[in-house]
């Protein structure tokens, strides 16, 4: 489906198919029928799903659902579990492995779980991924809550809301001045606070790119000059659904690598440095996750138990 040929009614029932297909499998536990919460693990952190209790959990592969794609990232499970979280048993529903524009999918396509979760009655949009430093400040493994972001492909009209409007969902013109909600910032930080979690976290803006490349040296230092502290191929477009579709939303990247924005040496008397000093790679992105993924579990579980 592209998003030129994108047509409402008929996505709207695909959405209702997949719904009646959820609530079918979710039947026989009703406590996890209506998740409050969806949380979208990034990736590498697939392990927040753990933070659901062992009891009740249904767990739905993505190609059980009718019109949900699957995922073709390594890092990236593919599938939906439903459980609950905390002291306070808020039932939520988890995507382990997300869908992506550079894989191919339209963003009708990857944003469809967004829609689907407010279908099924979620309030809140927890949402991770893992991101590139731009900010100089930045090292690997310090996390960042999302104040802000640049959707550098929506401004040049790859935009997940163009085409006819979803007026079932929310308005033509959605403002997104207020995306990340104050109140759940803050929040997180008291948890962290409280659990006396002393890995750094900023606030920052997250630089939405397309994808699949990493930046360019050059890249790097564009985003930076336009304000990006963190660049990700991820989150802008569930975000901006989410907020469309009147749910809340937390945000958290993890910085798992530095953006390279250095300009490469041009005089040949001196010895140059290695050009892949400071490369971006896949494999750094998920050991760097796998190691912080304790903490934003923590902080997660004592969060969500809040809402
Ligand atoms: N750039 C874009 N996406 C990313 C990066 C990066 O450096 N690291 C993890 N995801």
């Amino acid at each position: 489906m592209s998003s030129l040929s994108f047509d409402p009614q008929e996505y709207t029932k695909q959405l209702e198919v997949a719904a009646e297909t959820l609530n079918g499998l979710l039947a026989d536990t009703p406590e996890l029928a209506k998740p409050r919460v969806m949380i979208i693990c990034g990736s590498g952190l697939g392990g927040i799903a753990d933070i659901l209790a062992a009891e009740p959990k249904v767990e739905v592969p993505y190609n059980k659902i009718p019109g949900f794609k699957t995922s073709t990232v390594p890092g990236h499970a593919g599938k939906l579990v439903f459980g609950l979280i905390g002291s306070k048993k808020v039932p939520v529903m988890c995507m382990v492995g997300r869908l992506h524009f550079y894989e191919g999918y339209s963003f009708q396509e990857t944003t469809f779980p967004v829609r689907l979760a407010k279908l099924l009655g979620v309030e809140v949009l927890v949402v991770t991924n893992a991101a590139g430093g731009v900010n100089p400040d930045y090292v690997p493994g310090d996390l960042m809550i999302i104040t802000d972001h640049i959707n550098f492909p929506g401004m040049a009209g790859y935009h997940p809301l163009r085409g006819p409007n979803m007026d079932n969902f929310g308005p033509r013109f959605q403002p997104l001045s207020d995306a990340y909600e104050h109140s759940l910032r803050k929040l997180f930080f008291e948890k962290k606070k409280e659990l006396g979690i002393t890995r750094k976290v900023y606030e920052g803006t997250y630089f939405f790119v397309a994808g699949p490349t990493f930046e360019s040296r050059a890249e790097v230092r564009f985003i930076r000059a336009t304000g990006g502290d963190a660049v990700g191929m991820s989150t802008v477009p569930e975000v901006i659904i989410a907020r469309h579709s009147g749910l809340r939303v937390l945000a958290l990247s993890l910085i798992t690598n530095a953006g390279v924005g250095e300009k490469p040496p041009t005089s040949f008397d001196e010895e140059p440095k290695p050009l892949d000093e400071g490369m971006a790679s896949h494999a750094e992105v998920l050991e760097t996750a796998n190691e912080a993924s304790k903490d934003v579990q923590k902080i997660f579980e004592y969060t969500i138990n809040e809402l």
